[in-house]
């Protein structure tokens, strides 16, 4: 070829336009199969394990997730969780619970997924001390009927607390100290040491103790792309047990609850929100529940924990008075680890008395409208006919007490899912 005819060919936009993308695409394959990143590969490389790959197979778009082969994932070593801002003037006695309030004047059954900053992946609060007390306490009592885990889900295990490693220090300095080099987590304050150099170590259960929420990690799967419960650690779940939800699949965790509504309004959105979530859009959510005793770790009301069929609304012990009704709301953040692919999910609980809930500006009105908005199948996933006569005529009392104070609807604060 002559060289008047190369020159030609690349000063012709048409030659141009056509071979950028056929070379765009050979590059591609060739990446793909000169560097073949199987998973169990790449995960002895991860961050956890010494040195890192220099290879990247960043995904970013959901539509890229979404054409995947089912329970494929190639590590994504580009992407760094972003290094949190420190709270400052965090205090483990003094640093109030955020108070979420996470109900409508009206309810709606939908996902409720908002975007996460990375500061607040995890909130801790001066309630810490009390959770991991009662963490560590039920843990004495019921061992591993509170954590489990799948060898499938180790590597994710491992992922997920490496990134608390790296959160909590630079979030919480107070708090917690992590020497990575001798891998060494301290929690300060109780002056708790976790060696994960120690035989038995286990990596999930110790994520379960440095944080006040609950956790767990969701793997995709190779057959049908569906997500499953493989791991976790629920100490404080309140309402539900590991045991029974270990190994479900997001739709039996869901159906088995008696979630309302969740064929027709959730489930085909969350597989594919499930699916489709990439590594850099974490997300979280809250909800909120009526409780008739004042446990957080298992709400004796409904029934004895260990009794696998007795338990739940169907054999509550009905509220006799309002000191019974506690407010219970989660906050629940979902995100995906780059390097084993798995998705964790945290459930963090708010727990207050009835009572102090509706010294609340504007609380006790929006809430009453919340509840009687529940259609008949809501109300009997929530427990309506086991307090509605105790809380009722609480909240309406207490709705006319700050209405007879001049409380000015026009200025209730629009912030869902936060309070006044
Ligand atoms: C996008 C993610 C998710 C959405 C939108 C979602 C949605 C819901 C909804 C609407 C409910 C009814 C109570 C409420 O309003 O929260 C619920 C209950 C429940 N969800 Fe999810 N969920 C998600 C992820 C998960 C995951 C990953 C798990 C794994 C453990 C899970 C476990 C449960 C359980 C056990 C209940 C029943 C709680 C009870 O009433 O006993 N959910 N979920």
């Amino acid at each position: 070829m002559s060289q008047s005819f190369i020159n030609a060919l690349i000063n012709n936009p048409v030659f141009i336009m056509a071979i950028v993308p056929i070379l765009l695409a050979v590059g591609y394959y060739l990446r793909k199969s000169c560097c073949p990143l199987t998973k169990s590969a790449a995960l002895q490389i991860s961050s956890m394990a010494k040195g890192k790959n220099e290879k990247s197979a960043t995904i970013t778009s959901a539509q890229k997730m979404a054409e995947r082969p089912f329970g494929h994932w190639e590590p994504d070593y580009d992407f760094k969780t972003p290094t949190p801002n420190e709270y400052k003037g965090w205090s483990l006695t003094d640093t109030k619970p955020i108070a979420y309030r996470a109900f409508r004047h009206k309810y709606t059954v939908n996902m409720g997924i908002r975007p996460m900053d990375w500061d607040n992946w995890i909130e801790l609060d001066n309630n810490w001390l009390k959770y991991h007390n009662l963490k560590k306490e039920r843990l004495a009592e019921r061992g591993d009927k509170l954590y489990a885990i799948d060898p499938c889900a180790m590597d994710a295990a491992w992922e997920v607390l490496d990134e608390l490693c790296r959160y909590l220090p630079a979030r919480y300095p107070t708090m917690f100290e992590f020497d990575k080099d001798k891998r060494i987590m301290k929690i300060l304050p109780t002056k708790e040491v976790f060696d994960f150099n120690e035989e038995g170590f286990n990596p999930i259960l110790t994520c379960g103790l440095l944080i006040q929420d609950d956790i767990v990690i969701m793997v995709e799967s190779k057959k049908d792309g569906s997500y499953s419960l493989q791991g976790g650690c629920a100490c404080l779940p309140g309402f539900w047990k590991l045991t029974e939800k270990y190994k479900m699949t997001l739709d039996q965790l869901h159906t088995e609850a008696g979630v309302p509504k969740y064929k027709s309004h959730l489930a085909t959105g969350m597989n594919k929100f499930f699916r489709r979530l990439t590594v850099d859009k974490p997300v979280f959510r809250n909800n909120y529940f009526l409780q008739l005793d004042g446990y957080l770790g298992w709400s004796k009301s409904l029934g004895d924990e260990d009794d696998d069929k007795w338990f739940g609304w169907k054999v509550a012990t009905p509220a006799t008075d309002i000191s019974d009704i506690h407010f219970r709301s989660e906050r629940q953040s979902l995100r995906r680890l780059p390097i084993s692919g798995a998705v964790i999910f945290t459930v963090r609980s708010y727990f207050i008395p009835m009572t102090e809930l509706c010294e609340e500006p504007y609380v006790p009105r929006r809430l009453l409208n919340g509840i009687t908005s529940w259609t008949e199948d809501v109300g009997e996933y929530k427990g309506f006919h086991k307090f509605k006569d105790i809380l009722l005529p609480y909240l309406e009392e207490k709705a006319k007490e700050q209405e007879e104070q001049g409380l000015d609807y026009s200025k209730e604060p629009q912030n869902f899912p936060y309070g006044a």
